[in-house]
């Protein structure tokens, strides 16, 4: 799961898509960085920290990382939030074997960035987990 900063979006997809593999059953290894460097080792913003409590996800023991080439290599597929994370992660591509994992979160939506807006939170989140769910049920269905 990929954002700009991984303190706002991408930590709430992140802790979404953990609880949902847990509650699935699933073996997927989640996990999440920003395209930037300006928030490496902090926890997630507080206004994500709070949104994901009220729908009872606990994200605050993450750490912020910054995307790396070899995440590539470590996972089979990157969501990104928005056109700008797409186009970061993208260039940092080197084979198409790489630029086929990478994927729109919400496919052909985008998710707005919230750090500007306080009243973004909620809907970001319900944006999130609408799509962290038709993930799940999708790679459900192309593998049973
Ligand atoms: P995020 O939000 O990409 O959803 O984590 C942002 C967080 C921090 C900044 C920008 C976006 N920033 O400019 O510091």
């Amino acid at each position: 799961m990929v954002c700009l900063g991984n303190i706002c979006r991408s930590p709430l997809a992140h802790g979404i898509m953990e609880n949902l593999v847990k509650e699935k059953g699933l073996d997927w290894n989640v996990d999440s960085a920003g395209t930037g460097d300006w928030h490496i080792g902090s926890p997630p913003d507080k206004r994500s920290v709070a949104v994901a409590q009220n729908y009872g996800v606990d994200i605050s023991a993450q750490c912020c990382r910054q995307f790396s080439i070899d995440d590539f290599d470590r996972f089979d597929r990157i969501y990104v939030m928005d056109r700008m994370n797409l186009r970061d992660v993208l260039a940092k591509a080197s084979k198409e074997k790489h630029r086929e994992k990478v994927r729109l979160l919400l496919n052909t939506e985008v998710v707005p960035d919230p750090y500007y807006e306080d009243g973004q939170f909620d809907m970001v989140y319900q944006m999130i987990e609408k799509g962290c769910r038709r993930i799940v049920e999708e790679e459900l269905k192309t593998n049973s």
